[in-house]
């Protein structure tokens, strides 16, 4: 897609500046050109290329098995398809964890072969050394604290996390280290409201969060869930704003009858 010189990108600037102004930050997830087109020019700030690619678009049960070449594939169709917000993607699992070394060579193979503008990483303290390492290439980091998806044989379920104070103490620690060493906003998944606003309001960069309340510096929600193509997972942090899966059966079966009965296609349909 040629680049249109006369819209102005969101930038991790941007997005600081959002914050210190107030105005919330919008973010959904997005994994192919087409959705990441109609996204962009509803004018979303940020399309994150998540892992939940893993979910919904492979139909595995974890975020575990996506790779880094699928990661790199999901990444370019979405930035092929926008002109104005912020797109961040995914490390995916096993392409950071053992060493900092490998978690830079992962990172700056997204950003090249993608074109993506920045990155996101699970965890904290952990993770730091990788963190510093991606941030001093010139990459943006995006942190992700509280449910780690990757995580989840750890965890055991996807309870909200973070209710008990040592989990949560931990993970204010977390967050501020994460800022000190360069990340340019966080993710915080399923804690307290109350946690997630005493984050927010330590922080200087903006928190993004899913099932944190409202105190956060802005949301995220997966495409499939808050369109309402995925009709099974209904957690009570989810809003649904269409029932996508309905009218698409509906349009499907339409289509069906119409074949079955000859009325497709009519004369005009034809050459
Ligand atoms: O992969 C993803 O979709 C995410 C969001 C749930 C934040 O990490």
């Amino acid at each position: 897609m040629a680049i249109n010189r006369d819209i102005k990108r969101i930038t991790t600037n941007t997005l600081l500046k959002m914050k210190s102004d107030g105005e919330k930050i919008s973010m959904i997830t997005a994994y192919d050109f087409s959705f990441a087109k109609i996204f962009d020019a509803a004018g979303i700030d940020i399309i994150l290329v998540g892992d939940s690619a893993s979910n919904v678009m492979a139909g595995h049960e974890t975020t575990l098995p996506i790779t880094l070449d699928q990661m790199i594939y999901h990444a370019s169709s979405v930035i092929r398809g926008v002109q104005r917000c912020l797109v961040v993607v995914d490390l995916p699992f096993g392409s950071y964890q053992s060493n900092s070394k490998e978690a830079l060579s992962s990172a700056i193979r997204i950003m090249k072969e993608s074109g993506a503008h920045s990155l996101k990483m699970e965890g904290g303290e952990e993770i730091l050394e990788s963190v510093n390492r991606i941030v001093s290439a010139g990459i943006p980091v995006m942190g992700h604290l509280g449910l780690t998806p990757q995580s989840i044989y750890k965890f055991g379920t996807y309870s909200v996390r973070a209710k008990e104070a040592d989990e949560a103490e931990k993970l204010k620690k977390d967050a501020v280290l994460l800022q000190e060493a360069g990340c340019f906003a966080i993710v915080l998944e399923k804690i307290p409201a109350q946690l997630a606003k005493e984050v927010s309001e330590s922080l200087a960069i903006p928190t993004i969060g899913i099932g944190a309340g409202k105190y956060c510096d802005g949301q995220v929600l997966v495409m499939h869930d808050m369109l309402g193509i995925n009709t099974e997972f209904k957690p009570r942090f989810l809003r649904q704003y269409l029932n996508l899966h309905e009218q698409i059966t509906g349009a499907v079966q339409q289509y069906i009858a119409d074949v079955k009965s000859l009325d497709f296609p009519n004369e005009k349909e034809q050459y």
